[in-house]
């Protein structure tokens, strides 16, 4: 597309199949998908595409077997000749994709035939998108990459190529769902349910030769709100005749539509609990409605107080979805889908593993992370989320399955993705995308060969070292000199961008380190504290329960401890604080170089892009290098071991 960046589906990346002769065989929209690729390939690169039946000989073959929706395909090469074959469009457009990604390597040698099978059914974005400007929010809520690509200023934006070119890459790196807007459903959004559910079929219309179905985000008071009900009561027999009537109108324009995305009883939006009924009688009544066309409804486990009072020491928040939905397990319907967010925060730089997954076996769950990166930068930091992802879906709540295991209703990331050039702002925020996409394919990928993948894709091989250097501990370096140790929320209140160490320590939000002279961290433990450690099964209830066993990187989410406190590592608490600040800001400076040695063989817009960033993320680590380690010198009394300056 003119004036779009390609991302990680450069014109160059096809030109192994584009130099060669290729055959498709087999029928239906995503056969035509492959097929267009194909021959826009050769076109460009010289080489023939042939469908069906046509003289030997090829060097590729790409066969639909049968004519189901299988996602999985089979790979094989011999006699010098390539073969994927799959039994359902979206596998043959998957196998397409493994081909363009093999690159060279796709035709050459010889190779076994192997199956490839996404290991989670449903891989999604869900944009966090308004139709109308929220006067605060604007047009994408933590958006960092521009306006919204479905919507604009109230109505659909309508750039159908903008579109489809997105469903493009989504389906190269294996993403088959999109939710096309926000969780918090205000007024013009939530008519996209019923009179403007045409709007959501235009976009469907253009993602689905992609292989991606869409999802929408619903108010739970939709009954009252569009349908002019006196109650949302979820037992009400006209409340559950009007989701019904509603969700059939909606399959009546899109017969593969995925389904709802329902964000209640969450910061201010309506749910059940108004009408004393549980999450799983809410849940279920969009589950029943949906139930007849194949429908999921993913329902936010995101429940919390965010009134509390911070002087009450006994609430936690950490502890709030476990709270809420562990007494509901079994209650759900089969496709009701408890969505959870992997950390039992709000996406920090560091928290452990929801506590939650593991301890619903009766209810399927699927695993929310954020690609958008609201505490992670703002896509104006480098920020390579792809290792902690990686940490979250390969932990093993207890002895047996991993996160990526039990996430057997899917995975889903808040997309970082805009109407910006580049995609996502930051161009090197990409890898993100790409990354998540990969990792919800096979959840236990090695995120580095991930990043290997998405920079041979996206960079000329001579840049490839260089962009791998700055982007490989991104996350790490990230961490140094934002949040130690596992104390989150130290950042700016509202937009979330630059440090404000008591920015929300005050607040009603449940954010506190509750950092004084002697100390620092907040007490979770069984013994002394409000007892959220003990929400892990064993042995994670025992190692987070004491600070000689608990992991460095999480003591002070886990425990209060004096700042003179000794570290796995051998040095104090508050000298680490100083050190991880120091170091992190070198670590931006040493990256920066990085990128301005670059220069030349990336292209140029994209390289002054990053360029720009960094001079910004060095401004911002400087910041809060200096803001923490003031304040924590100043609270403490504590000197510097290395003397350095500190303000
Ligand atoms: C965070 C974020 C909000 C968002 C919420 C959610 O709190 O700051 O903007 O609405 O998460 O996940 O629902």
């Amino acid at each position: 597309m003119q004036g779009v960046d390609p991302a990680w589906l450069p014109d160059r990346a096809f030109r192994p199949i584009g130099t060669r002769r290729t055959l498709i065989r087999g029928t239906g929209p995503l056969v035509d998908t492959v097929h267009g690729e194909v021959a826009r390939a050769c076109e460009q690169f010289g080489g023939r595409v042939e469908r069906d039946a046509a003289p030997e000989p090829f060097d590729l073959v790409l066969e639909l077997t049968g004519d189901d929706s299988s996602e999985a395909f089979t790979y094989e090469r011999e006699g010098g000749r390539t073969t994927v074959t799959a039994s359902g469009g979206p596998g043959l457009l998957y196998g397409l994709f493994h081909v363009v990604r093999l690159g060279e390597a796709a035709f050459q040698g010889s190779h076994g035939r192997v199956e490839h099978r996404p290991e989670l059914a449903l891989r999604m974005l869900d944009h966090w998108d308004n139709v109308a400007v929220h006067p605060v929010m604007g047009q994408v809520e933590r958006g960092y990459a521009g306006g919204s690509l479905f919507w604009s200023d109230g109505r659909a934006r309508g750039d159908m190529d903008r579109i489809r070119a997105y469903g493009r890459l989504l389906a190269a790196c294996g993403i088959n769902a999109v939710a096309v807007n926000n969780v918090n459903v205000h007024e013009a959004e939530a008519h996209l349910l019923t009179d403007r559910i045409g709007e959501v079929a235009d976009i469907a219309r253009e993602l689905r030769p992609y292989g991606i179905r869409v999802h929408l985000s619903v108010t739970f008071a939709a009954p009252m709100v569009l349908g002019g009900l006196a109650t949302a009561d979820p037992l009400d027999e006209g409340v559950r005749g009007w989701w019904a009537e509603t969700t059939s109108r909606v399959y009546e324009a899109i017969p593969d539509f995925g389904g709802y995305v329902v964000k209640a009883d969450s910061e201010g939006q309506p749910g059940p609990f108004a009408y004393g009924r549980s999450h799983a009688d809410g849940a279920n009544v969009l589950a029943a409605a949906l139930e007849p066309f194949d429908g999921t409804v993913h329902w936010r486990a995101f429940v919390y107080d965010h009134r509390q009072d911070w002087r009450d020491r006994t609430t936690d928040r950490a502890r709030a979805a476990y709270d809420h939905f562990v007494p509901l397990d079994g209650q759900f319907a089969a496709n009701a889908v408890l969505q959870v967010k992997h950390g039992p925060m709000d996406f920090q730089v560091r928290e452990p593993v929801s506590p939650l997954i593991g301890a619903m076996p009766r209810t399927r769950l699927a695993v929310e992370m954020q690609a958008t990166q609201e505490y992670t930068g703002q896509q104006r930091h480098v920020c390579w989320l792809g290792p902690m992802w990686s940490e979250v879906l390969r932990f093993r709540p207890e002895e047996g399955a991993s996160v990526g295991q039990l996430a057997r209703g899917g995975l889903v990331a808040v997309s970082n993705v805009g109407d910006d050039p580049f995609w996502t702002g930051h161009p090197l925020a990409q890898a993100n995308l790409y990354t998540f996409g990969r990792l919800a394919w096979q959840p236990d990928a090695v995120p580095g060969r991930i990043l290997d993948e998405w920079i041979g894709l996206t960079f000329e091989a001579d840049a490839a070292a260089g962009v791998r250097v700055v982007l490989d501990g991104s996350w790490r370096t990230y961490e140094k000199y934002t949040a130690p140790l596992g104390v989150g929320w130290m950042v700016q209140p509202g937009h979330h961008y630059g440090p404000s160490v008591d920015g929300y320590e005050y607040s009603p939000w449940g954010t506190y380190h509750f950092a004084d002279r002697d100390g620092i961290g907040v007490d979770r433990t069984v013994a002394t504290g409000t007892g959220y450690a003990g929400q892990y099964a064993k042995p994670w209830s025992e190692v987070y329960e004491s600070p000689t066993s608990c992991p460095d990187e999480l003591l002070l989410f886990f425990h209060h401890v004096l700042y003179d406190h000794v570290l796995h590592s051998g040095k104090t608490v508050i000298q680490h604080m100083y050190d991880t600040h120091f170091e992190g800001v070198e670590e931006v400076e040493a990256a920066q170089r990085v990128w301005q040695g670059l220069a030349g063989l990336v292209a140029p817009a994209r390289h002054a892009r990053v360029a720009e960033r960094y001079e910004e993320q060095l401004r911002s680590a400087r910041e809060w290098r200096d803001q923490i380690n003031s304040y924590f010198l100043r609270k403490s009394g504590v000197a510097d071991a290395h003397g350095r300056r500190i303000h």
